[in-house]
């Protein structure tokens, strides 16, 4: 392992595989955690050519090699997939998922703990549980940036200020722009934004290419 920040990418759908290449090709060493036969070689490649370095390996692997973790699975598969990856204590997991299903539209269906977030912290003790990028759509993961080469806004919310930090340190350097919006308890309204994303991009027939941003005047 060289010098660069470790990251594990557990998940390679959508949003693993571009926010992966992203952070890949801003300075990290990445980890993709893939529970399947896939073939990521294109992916690899793609990212060695722009610079970066990744790999392919079973996602425990990936987990054990990283000190902050990027779950990108379905939100059903969230808890099952997290506790299986080991010993997460003192790592980052930033959670990406949003529980949504949809009838008419996207409606929010957060389990019993409030939001996947909280949800996943309480099953996994001594992990530093971030919620963020879930709020915009993967075309964003790959390049976040918007007119005036202004980054996407990425809300956190977490209750570990300097996990937050890692994170934001982490979304800076790949263009991203990270906002602390507070406690692991605000992580719902995180996922509300993101189903509110969903609705203006699709329902709303906006398409993806919109973003909710924070502008300051
Ligand atoms: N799509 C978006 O634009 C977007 C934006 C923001 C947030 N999100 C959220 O991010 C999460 C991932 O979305 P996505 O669009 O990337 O999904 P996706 O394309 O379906 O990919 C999900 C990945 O999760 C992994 N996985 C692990 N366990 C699984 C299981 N039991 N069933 C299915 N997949 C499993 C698979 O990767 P391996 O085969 O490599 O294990 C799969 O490719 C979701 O919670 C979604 O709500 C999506």
């Amino acid at each position: 392992m060289s010098g660069k920040m470790q990251i594990a990418i557990i998940g390679t759908g959508n949003v693993g595989s571009a926010l992966g290449h992203r952070l890949a090709v801003s300075g990290c060493e990445v980890w993709f955690g893939t529970r399947s036969e896939k073939d990521l070689a294109t992916l690899v490649d793609d990212i060695a050519r722009a610079g970066g370095t990744a790999h392919v390996v079973p996602p425990e692997v990936a987990a054990a090699n990283a000190q902050m973790l990027f779950l990108a699975v379905p939100d059903t598969a969230a808890l099952p997939v997290a506790t299986s990856l080991g010993s997460l204590v003192d790592k980052i997991l930033v959670d990406c998922t949003n529980p949504v299903r949809w009838s008419g539209g996207p409606i929010w269906s957060p389990p019993i703990e409030g939001s996947v977030a909280q949800a996943l912290a309480s099953v996994l003790p001594g992990c530093r549980v971030v919620k963020a990028f879930n709020g915009f759509g993967a075309e964003f993961h790959l390049d976040p940036k918007l007119p005036g080469e202004v980054g996407v806004s990425v809300f956190m919310a977490g209750d570990d200020p300097e996990a937050k930090a890692d994170v934001a340190r982490v979304a800076e350097q790949a263009g991203f722009s990270p906002i602390d919006a507070g406690l692991l308890r605000n992580a719902g309204l995180l996922e509300n934004a993101a189903v509110l994303w969903i609705h203006l991009a699709i329902t709303g027939k906006r398409g993806r290419n919109i973003a909710l941003q924070l502008v300051q005047r």
